[in-house]
């Protein structure tokens, strides 16, 4: 099985990462997961989940939240300043890293090489090493420092992949919106998933018996 890193940060979007983190871990995935403070704060806001006490506390309660039956993928919390984690060192292999949902405040950042969390170093990480490194942005509208910033990424070998769900699978839910965009993540990664339907082309005009 992979390591996946997880980044949430404080973008508007909490589900996505609920939906990601659980989708990786019922693969059978271990998930490297690291929140900066505006991501807790947006997290409670949207999902309700206020992280307390220390990191093996918050680790418990993500756990709690997620809802992960035992024999899956194993979920670690690491500290945002914790510089001497694992995944701010090159040489620790990961199959990549999903910032989601990714403030326009840390893809400034990961754009101009600021590596000021560890959030922001694993990503840095993940270019330098030339691994997979997925932003997903919400905001709107989006600046001319935001575009250019988004520019600064992609041509250093990121993706950016906004939260932007489409409307053409007719979905009936939130749910379905948040599934396209974790079912997008998730392809990206090149992994299998049943969350977004493929597109095989506009379904054929039924025939009217006569
Ligand atoms: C409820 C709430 C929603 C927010 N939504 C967004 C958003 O959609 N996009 C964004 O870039 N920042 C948003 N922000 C602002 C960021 O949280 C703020 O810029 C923060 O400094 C980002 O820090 P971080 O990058 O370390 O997580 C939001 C803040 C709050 C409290």
């Amino acid at each position: 099985m992979s390591i996946y890193v997880i980044g949430v940060t404080g973008a508007s979007g909490a589900p996505y990462a609920e939906r990601l983190l659980a989708a990786l871990l019922r693969a059978g995935h271990s998930v490297k997961l690291v929140i900066s403070a505006a991501g807790e704060r947006v997290m409670a806001i949207e999902s309700g989940l206020e992280l307390r006490g220390s990191l093996h506390e918050k680790e418990r309660q993500w756990k709690a939240f997620l809802d992960i039956p035992s024999g899956t993928g194993e979920l670690e919390l690491l500290a945002n300043d914790n510089y001497a984690a694992s995944i701010a060192s090159g040489s620790y292999r990961t199959q990549g890293m999903v910032i989601v949902p990714c403030s326009m405040g840390t893809l400034g950042r990961i754009a101009n090489g600021v590596s000021s969390s560890l959030i922001e170093r694993a990503a840095d990480v993940m270019l330098k090493e030339r691994r997979h490194l997925i932003l997903v942005p919400r905001e709107m509208p989006l600046s001319r420092i935001h575009l250019r910033n988004m520019l600064a990424v992609t041509e250093a070998g990121g993706e950016v992949l906004p939260a932007m769900p489409g409307f053409y699978h007719r979905p009936q839910s939130v749910d379905d919106l948040v599934n396209m965009v974790v079912g997008r993540i998730l392809d990206r990664l090149g992994l299998e998933n049943a969350l977004m339907k493929q597109w095989r082309g506009e379904a054929k005009p039924v025939e009217l018996d006569e």
